[in-house]
């Protein structure tokens, strides 16, 4: 039955425009409708029947794939090996200075005297005195305590030049030294 069509104008008039009352077109009407199924079909397989991931299922997973995309990108924690490499080496520990007084200095003082982070030149460490562990330290960063993540931030080769220039620091009783927190460790 196929419908006649005609324009039927309404009889008010707004400030001169008028209007059609005109059915709905069909395949405007099927648009519709089909809009209201694939919301039903949506909402049930993933709030309901699980049948398609949750968006939380989703992002789960998005998530997970950047996180794995930052660790690749930043490299993996220094090992002992490479941060005692580094600590052999003069050239690398001259570049692991210029990070440490371009990007340290802020919050551990210039000699590492300690400010709002800890003193790095006495023998009290808060997260271990260990090659790795100050290499792991300053890779992962303390955010939760004010320290920040280096990974990414510095290259892999930074971070280790920079760990070692930390161990370099050791026992330099710098002036103002800011009172020791932590444990004592050989
Ligand atoms: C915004 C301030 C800030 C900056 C910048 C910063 N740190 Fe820290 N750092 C801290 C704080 C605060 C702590 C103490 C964390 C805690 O209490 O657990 C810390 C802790 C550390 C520790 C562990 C000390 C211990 O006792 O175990 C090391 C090593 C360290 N930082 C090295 C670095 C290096 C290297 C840099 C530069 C690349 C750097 N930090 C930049 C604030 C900072």
């Amino acid at each position: 039955m196929k419908q006649e069509r005609r324009d039927v104008v309404r009889d008010h008039d707004f400030d001169g425009i008028q209007e059609f009352d005109n059915q709905l077109p069909r395949w405007w009407l099927g648009t519709f409708v089909l809009t209201i199924l694939l919301a039903l079909y949506w909402w049930g397989a993933r709030e309901t029947f699980g049948t398609e991931p949750s968006i939380r299922e989703i992002h789960a997973q998005q998530w997970a794939e950047l996180q794995a995309l930052q660790l690749e990108k930043g490299g993996a924690p220094p090992t002992a090996e490479e941060v005692e490499a580094a600590l052999a080496d003069p050239e690398a520990l001259a570049a692991g200075k210029a990070v440490f007084e371009s990007t340290c200095f802020a919050c551990h003082g210039s000699l590492g005297e300690g400010n709002i982070g800890p003193n790095l030149t006495d023998a009290y460490w808060l997260h271990g005195s260990r090659p790795e562990q100050i290499g792991l330290t300053i890779f992962q960063g303390v955010p939760e305590k004010g320290m920040p993540t280096w990974r990414g931030a510095l290259s892999a080769e930074k971070i280790q030049q920079v760990a070692a220039y930390v161990i370099s620091l050791q026992g330099s009783e710098p002036p103002n030294p800011k009172a020791p927190q932590g444990t004592q460790e050989p």
